[in-house]
């Protein structure tokens, strides 16, 4: 069977002879140590009275039908905001909005209007009662199926109900360009802005000469 040649570039000083030994790793104890993960803006509450907080235990769940979760301390202010409503707008966010995301994740909405201080504009949702952030290119409109304790978070599951794109990413076939948004990643405590395109899904496996759409 014919190999996939494969760059090693960042680990050349590790390769023995043998090219058999690429990556020496240092056993650390369990942690949450995913990266990169998104910095998600998570708004609830109400259009009158609206709050977001950041989350970065955040992910897909299931396809059909499409279902989230946020993992949630039962200390944050958020918290039950989001289980008496049982709903909360996950809005990506990008390197325009990563200071206002920070801000969302280290000053809570029992205190402060969260809104006001960052500049971010509640909108509208077209489903949930909570409000989405105008700023962010993608909102996922989310209604809580099941609440799991798992230790020092809670998981909200929740189906997500609706998505709501900024139409300025959609090109004229209806394709959404996620790249051109500036979207955030959040690894090890710190932000980044996604870079540089190095491939497409399926990528290793098609034929050259036809055309991936
Ligand atoms: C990058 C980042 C990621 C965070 N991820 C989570 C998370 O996944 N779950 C959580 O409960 N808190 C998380 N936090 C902390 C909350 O966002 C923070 O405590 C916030 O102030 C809570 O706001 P609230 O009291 O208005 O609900 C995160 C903070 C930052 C900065």
């Amino acid at each position: 069977m014919k190999q996939l040649k494969m760059i090693y570039a960042f680990y050349d000083k590790n390769i023995n002879e043998n090219g058999d030994e690429f990556l020496q790793k240092i056993s650390w104890k369990g942690g949450a140590l995913i990266a990169p993960i998104p910095p998600a803006l998570v708004s609830c509450g109400t259009m009158e009275k609206p709050n977001a907080l950041t989350i970065a235990w955040t992910g897909i769940l299931n396809t059909i039908p499409p279902k989230t979760y946020i993992s949630v301390r039962p200390t944050r202010y958020s918290y039950d905001l989001i289980k008496s409503s049982g709903e909360f707008v996950i809005n990506l966010t990008t390197s325009a909005i990563i200071k206002a995301a920070d801000f969302c994740g280290v000053r809570s909405g029992r205190n402060v209007d969260k809104f006001a201080l960052t500049g971010l504009i509640p909108e509208k949702a077209s489903i949930v009662a909570c409000p989405m952030i105008k700023q962010s290119p993608v909102s996922l409109e989310c209604r809580v199926s099941d609440i799991v304790s798992l230790g020092s978070h809670d998981m909200f599951i929740a189906d997500i109900i609706a998505v709501n794109v900024d139409e300025q990413f959609i090109d004229k076939e209806g394709k959404l360009h996620l790249d051109k948004c500036g979207l955030a990643a959040f690894a090890h405590g710190e932000y980044f802005e996604l870079g540089k395109k190095i491939g497409t899904f399926g990528f290793s496996v098609r034929k050259k000469n036809k055309k991936h759409k």
